[in-house]
């Protein structure tokens, strides 16, 4: 095997999982796969940053072998208790039977709610450091970045941050290095990422990070737990999570999101799309039962604005657009604009459901809906052309 090593004595001893196709149950699509990274660092003492998905434990610890026997483990560094990155920590803890667990107090109660293992286990804290040798650990507690154990571990002798799942990426892949990849589709799977799992963390993201800035802290590589690693240039991340943090960079942009029984909303949706498209307004049009869900939310990232549009059906919006507006409101979106549109047969509440779940997510509602009954009639279409370009002189 291809040693991948990423600093002076730090391997890649990581998984890649290329046909993982959804993630975390199924609230996020990885079209490209992803990769479960852990790191060996090899001293005086051994430590191992992160494991990964259970199911990769032998691949893992085959990896290992490869540069130590496992049982010489000193330490196993749990930067975060979600099993995709401490799922193989119960076959390692049988080899290296004389390993400290290492992680945030959090870390500790929760990996036991896991696994339940009778482990021993360091607490530490920010600013606590531990020596293998020549290297030396040092830990930044990193509480909802994203779980309240997360945890940055840092090497300075070698400017490399451990970050666990910030600044990762689902993308699977032959190449570890940021300068060995498509920009275009590192980026693209960042932003991706960063829109489906951080977005609502927004503020503690901003905070943490000024936090890192002022302390000083010098990077050279930033080698995330999924994905690519950011050797070539990791203030572009840095700086990238920066800007998504603080809801920029917004565009002149529309979703039209919506969900369609016989057609009725789809022929309004289109409608309100050439409204849009008549004042020059960028838009793109997503039909939830089409669409990939964890695409769409990669888009709101740098929209301003959201239509969303849902017939009625048994006095309320279709599932879809429900499952849809439900993951949109966890967001806690800030500086959007949004309205409502769609069609009815008797009752027509789709609207006013869909209005009040938009300012629950933290979009302002600018200007009234609009409904049609049944069929849109050429009057309804011309209407829905009126709201489109209505909404645009708004964006
Ligand atoms: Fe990649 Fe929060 O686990």
């Amino acid at each position: 095997m291809k040693k991948v090593e990423i600093a002076k004595n730090v391997f890649w001893v990581g998984a890649v999982d290329w046909n993982v196709r959804n993630f975390h149950g199924h609230t996020y699509t990885t079209r490209r796969g992803t990769t479960y990274n852990a790191y060996l660092i090899i001293d005086k003492k051994i430590a191992l940053v992160d494991t990964v998905l259970g199911s990769f434990s032998e691949e893992l610890i085959e990896k290992i072998k490869d540069f130590v026997d496992p049982s010489r483990i000193d330490y196993i560094i749990a930067n975060h208790v979600e099993t995709d990155h401490s799922g193989a920590l119960p076959e390692i803890m049988k080899i290296a039977k004389n390993a400290k667990v290492v992680g945030t107090a959090k870390c500790k109660e929760g990996l036991y709610r896991h696994y339940y293992g009778n482990w021993d286990f360091q607490v530490v804290k920010t600013g606590d450091t531990i020596s293998l040798g020549e290297k030396t650990l040092k830990f930044i507690e990193a509480p909802m970045i994203h779980w309240p154990d997360s945890m940055f571990t840092y090497i300075p002798e070698e400017k490399l941050l451990l970050p666990n799942d910030a600044f990762g990426q689902h993308y699977a892949s032959t190449e570890r290095f940021d300068d060995e990849v498509d920009q275009c589709v590192l980026m693209d799977e960042a932003a991706k990422y960063y829109a489906n799992i951080l977005i609502p963390l927004s503020p503690i993201i901003l905070k943490k990070l000024d936090e890192v800035v002022k302390s000083g802290l010098e990077i050279k590589t930033i080698a995330p737990s999924h994905g690519i690693i950011w050797r070539k240039d990791p203030l572009k991340i840095v700086n990238a999570y920066i800007n998504w943090a603080k809801g920029l960079p917004l565009e002149k942009n529309v979703l039209l999101v919506y969900e369609t029984m016989w057609g009725a909303t789809e022929k309004m949706a289109k409608a309100v799309l050439e409204g849009l498209k008549i004042v020059g307004v960028k838009a793109k049009l997503y039909d939830i039962n089409a669409a990939d869900r964890t695409e769409i939310i990669k888009e709101i990232l740098s929209a301003k604005g959201l239509i969303i549009g849902s017939s009625t059906h048994d006095n309320t919006i279709l599932p879809g657009i429900a499952g849809f507006l439900d993951f949109l409101k966890g967001l806690r979106l800030k500086n959007r604009i949004g309205c409502a549109f769609g069609s009815f047969g008797w009752s027509g509440e789709s609207v006013r459901i869909i209005e009040n779940i938009l300012k629950e997510s933290g979009v302002e509602v600018v200007q009234p809906s609009i409904s049609a009954k049944y069929m849109p009639s050429s009057d309804d279409l011309k209407n829905c052309f009126e709201f489109g370009k209505n909404f645009a002189t708004k964006i």
